[in-house]
């Protein structure tokens, strides 16, 4: 019998039933980072998309299942042109050249966000990556592409006050399983962990309905030097909180009297 990936390694102290089953990452800094080294920050970018394969691999080797990564933001399209054509660039090179390591690596990709503004050429060399990897069953690799949480809400919104005109769904059918089931991120499960890099203590419309239960961990490390090691010290971390959803946590010798 083979080990699973989560066990097999001795350097990582917290058990795997402790470590959560699905992270997102606002992956931020990179700008930053390239200005403080007197750096391009298309130098930033590059060394960001490093960090974006130390991580999964890390992830694969801890035996997370998810990992949802912000890539652009809808509200990243009022950055100069050339700085969004360079990312876009950068973009299209990943979904090519990492696409035979993700093959083999038996890792899942999935794109959320809206297709349009992407160019054609981008767009063709996301969906060969997808479809090459739709069969795999390892880690699933969610990237959040020209994605905005408030418009995927827009968006369900839409669909469902449609299904409700058109006489398929009744206003009362309305529950929280039936937003998300109309979110991009239909059928995943929330995530557990929120990693952010470079400090900033915001969420930045990123998966607003899905992170209402979330750790939010925030590091002053920007994103190209993000490595195994922070990713460790986020797992430990979040390993320690006692998430109780709203409810209360049984102490011993504690009882609630009216
Ligand atoms: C994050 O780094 C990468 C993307 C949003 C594409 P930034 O480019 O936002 O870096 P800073 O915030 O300017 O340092
Ligand atoms: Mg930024």
């Amino acid at each position: 019998m083979t080990e699973s990936p989560a066990r097999s390694q001795p350097d990582f102290d917290v058990p795997p039933e402790k470590r959560p089953r699905h992270i997102a990452a606002i992956m931020d800094g990179n700008g930053r980072w390239a200005q403080q080294r007197g750096l391009p920050r298309a130098e930033g970018h590059r060394q960001g998309v490093a960090a974006v394969r130390r991580t999964v691999e890390e992830c694969i080797r801890l035996g997370i299942e998810r990992l949802t990564l912000f890539c652009l933001s809808s509200e990243n399209w009022k950055r100069p042109r050339l700085e969004l054509e360079f990312l876009l660039r950068l973009l299209e090179q990943y979904m090519v050249e990492e696409r035979p390591d993700l093959v083999a690596k038996n890792i899942r990709v999935s794109v959320i966000g809206r297709p349009d503004g992407i160019p054609p050429r981008v767009r063709k060399e996301m969906d060969r990556t997808l479809s090459e990897c739709a069969g795999n069953s390892g880690l699933q690799l969610c990237l959040a592409i020209n994605y905005g949480g408030r418009r995927e809400i827009v968006d369900a919104v839409r669909e469902i006050a449609q299904a409700v005109a058109d006489g398929r769904l009744k206003p009362d059918d309305i529950n929280e399983e039936l937003i998300s089931s109309h979110l991009y991120t239909a059928g995943m499960p929330d995530p557990d962990l929120l990693l952010r890099t470079a400090g900033e203590m915001r969420i930045s419309n990123f998966l607003l309905w899905q992170i209402s239960y979330c750790e939010l961990w925030v590091t002053d490390v920007c994103w190209p030097e993000f490595g195994a090691e922070h990713l460790q010290q986020a797992i430990r971390d979040y390993a320690r909180r006692v998430r109780r959803f709203g409810g209360l946590v049984q102490a011993k010798g504690c009882t609630y009297k009216s």
